[in-house]
């Protein structure tokens, strides 16, 4: 599976073609999604209809509707064809505010709404000089147990990205990568072993044409959550090229 996480970029124009772009390529074996911003999504919708390209938000509130300005609840974007939400992102995290335990809810809301979270973890810098890789990462899945019980994480996606190698140029190792990927499949199957044995766990962080099919080809790394090569159709394309060839 390869996401893109189109961030806060483009116009409306924009992102209908770079939509445009990446339907036109058949990618086969391969989950290809696009995640537009939110008043995005609608129009890419029209684009990708028909298409086996899938459509992801962003972010979800934790909660159906009422007095929580700024939000967008799944339901409503299960309306407007999402499949997919991106939750806990490290800049929702880091510049929004959201802590474990609220991501923990957006996540318990998305996949109620009958929608697949992508569920962001990752370490900063410091956590990892300071040998804490580990210890933040079982927090952010720790809180999704604790919410939601064993089964949280059944049918989910989490994306393994690191703080550090975000939209930096720095990408991690594919042998760093894997071992927290396999550190990731390993906490989630003490809860729930089926639900481990199958959660695609996706790589972040400055991944690109360049680098893809070596992270790919890790054992635990079971596709890329994009940024920056994202919003080239060609960059994207190839990306996704290197999910086929593993696939
Ligand atoms: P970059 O690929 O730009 O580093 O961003 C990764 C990311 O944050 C995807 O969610």
């Amino acid at each position: 599976m390869v996401a893109g996480n189109w961030k806060l970029n483009g116009s409306r124009e924009g992102a209908c073609s770079l939509a445009r772009e990446v339907a036109a390529s058949v990618v086969t074996g391969v989950d290809v999604v696009v995640c537009p911003v939110s008043v995005h999504l609608p129009e890419v919708a029209e684009v990708l209809k028909g298409t086996d390209v899938k459509l992801g938000a962003q972010n979800a509130c934790a909660h159906e509707g009422g007095a929580y300005t700024g939000e967008v609840s799944s339901t409503m974007l299960a309306e407007f064809g999402c499949d997919y939400v991106i939750i806990g992102h490290s800049e929702r995290r880091t510049l929004f505010g959201d802590t474990n335990e609220s991501c923990a809810a957006r996540h318990q809301a998305v996949m109620a709404a009958g929608l697949t979270s992508i569920f962001c973890v990752g370490e900063t810098l410091e956590d990892r000089e300071a040998g804490n890789t580990a210890a933040v990462v079982d927090a952010q899945l720790q809180a999704v147990f604790d919410l939601g019980g064993k089964q949280a994480l059944d049918g989910a996606v989490v994306a393994y990205e690191p703080v550090w190698a975000i939209g930096t140029g720095v990408t991690a190792s594919p042998e760093q990568a894997q071992e927290v990927h396999a550190h990731i499949r390993g906490f989630v199957a003490k809860q729930d072993q089926a639900a481990a044995a199958k959660l695609r766990i996706l790589y972040g962080g400055s991944a690109n044409p360049g680098n893809a099919a070596e992270l790919f080809s890790k054992p635990d790394i079971d596709g890329g959550l994009i940024g920056g090569a994202a919003l080239k159709s060609a960059d994207f394309l190839a990306v996704c090229q290197a999910a086929a060839v593993q696939a």
